[in-house]
């Protein structure tokens, strides 16, 4: 990080989330690389990250976005524009109606929800593109049996079973959406599976959608084996691909700035931050895993050896017990006010933090290419008391 961008973080308000404009093109220009290069369509999966304000900039790069639930495919089709994609795990038929204003690619995920709604979904959209999402029973995420959808007994997507000639004739698209956080040669591996094990389907559809997981902006990443394992696929198939990563967008390309508020000590140091596991980066408990801070190291084992009088564990401000977000090794004694930048804040987080506890939601900002700070969004006691 530039030594004045992180002087402007310095001062902001906390808590906050900032997100890295530099570093978000960074990793776009990696999915346009892509895009151009295999030839395929590249999507924003918005549960990731819905913050619209950096979607103008976003939409240069990639061909729109895909939904999971009505209020996502409604703000695709308001702030994002180009495609909306919609999968839901099962539609309530007014919530589709809806749905269809603003989005013409709707996947299903059973075939008693395609049997249902299919005709209104042509009747409704004479654009609609039909998909349907297959379990293709190949289980590569490796590192949470809660983000592995061919888990035993998940309820995403028909079987190889179900793929009937008749279930074919009614969708356009088949969607595989099978990876969370995982390198080339597990894109490749599920690549090879479909192709193998669905090749009398594929060649009855006119599109496929490979899903999300692909950690194409992860440093260890091999872009270009991806890149050459879909070029082929495409000249097999003939057929037009599209893929829609989240995370993989964000990938450490912002952060959530917060201050320590005290320090106390019981049998070690703590500090207490403006900021909270499980209010404000809910994955820190539900993955789980340790986030990384600006000039701090995670704690441990190896790294006791040093001045045990910098290591901290920092919790958060609700008072639920586990509200720990982890230990860490500083450079300095921290003291109040002192602030904690916690990196790679940008994915699955502004999406899914809550007001537990009443702690106010931190602001949102934006860290532009020139260092300047931009507060996009502050919340209030309002917020909280609207929601219930
Ligand atoms: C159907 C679908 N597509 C795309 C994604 C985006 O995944 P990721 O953020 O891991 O790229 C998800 C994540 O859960 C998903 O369920």
């Amino acid at each position: 990080m530039h030594k004045n961008h992180l002087e402007a973080l310095q001062h902001i308000e906390t808590p906050a989330y900032v997100a890295d404009i530099a570093a978000i093109k960074r990793n776009l220009e990696k999915a346009k690389y892509i895009r151009e290069q295999a030839g395929v369509k590249i999507l924003l999966a918005t549960k990731a990250f819905s913050m619209y304000s950096v979607f103008p900039i976003m939409s240069e790069y990639l061909d729109g976005t895909t939904a999971s639930g009505l209020y996502e495919a409604r703000l695709g089709a308001n702030h994002f524009g180009k495609e909306v994609h919609t999968y839901s795990p099962a539609y309530k038929e007014d919530d589709l109606l809806e749905i269809l204003q603003y989005s013409n690619h709707i996947y299903f995920n059973s075939i008693s929800q395609l049997n249902k709604y299919g005709d209104l979904v042509r009747e409704k959209r004479k654009d609609a593109i039909i998909g349907l999402r297959v379990n293709p029973q190949l289980s590569l995420v490796k590192n949470s049996e809660l983000y592995d959808p061919s888990a035993p007994n998940s309820r995403f997507g028909i079987h190889k079973e179900e793929l009937t000639e008749s279930v074919l004739a009614k969708v356009d698209l088949l969607h595989f959406h099978n990876l969370c956080e995982n390198l080339a040669e597990d894109s490749v591996r599920l690549i090879s599976h479909i192709s193998e094990k669905f090749d009398f389907a594929i060649k009855n559809v006119s599109r496929i959608n490979i899903g999300g997981g692909h950690y194409y902006s992860h440093p260890e990443y091999d872009i270009d084996l991806l890149i050459k394992t879909l070029k082929n696929f495409r000249t097999k198939y003939n057929i037009d691909v599209t893929l829609e990563p989240g995370g993989a967008h964000l990938y450490d390309a912002g952060y959530l700035v917060s201050s320590v508020i005290d320090t106390i000590e019981n049998n070690s140091h703590i500090a207490i931050i403006d900021a909270s596991a499980s209010t404000h980066m809910p994955d820190v408990l539900e993955v789980p895993y340790t986030p990384k801070i600006l000039n701090a190291e995670i704690h441990t084992k190896e790294n006791t050896i040093n001045n045990n009088s910098l290591i901290y564990t920092l919790g958060g401000n609700t008072c639920m017990t586990g509200d720990i977000i982890g230990t860490y090794r500083f450079d300095d004694k921290l003291h109040t006010n002192d602030k904690i930048i916690f990196t790679d804040m940008m994915q699955y987080t502004t999406v899914k933090n809550t007001t537990f506890n009443g702690v106010p939601l931190p602001n949102i900002g934006i860290l532009h290419e020139n260092g300047k700070y931009e507060l996009i969004k502050k919340f209030n006691y309002k917020d909280f008391e609207d929601r219930l």
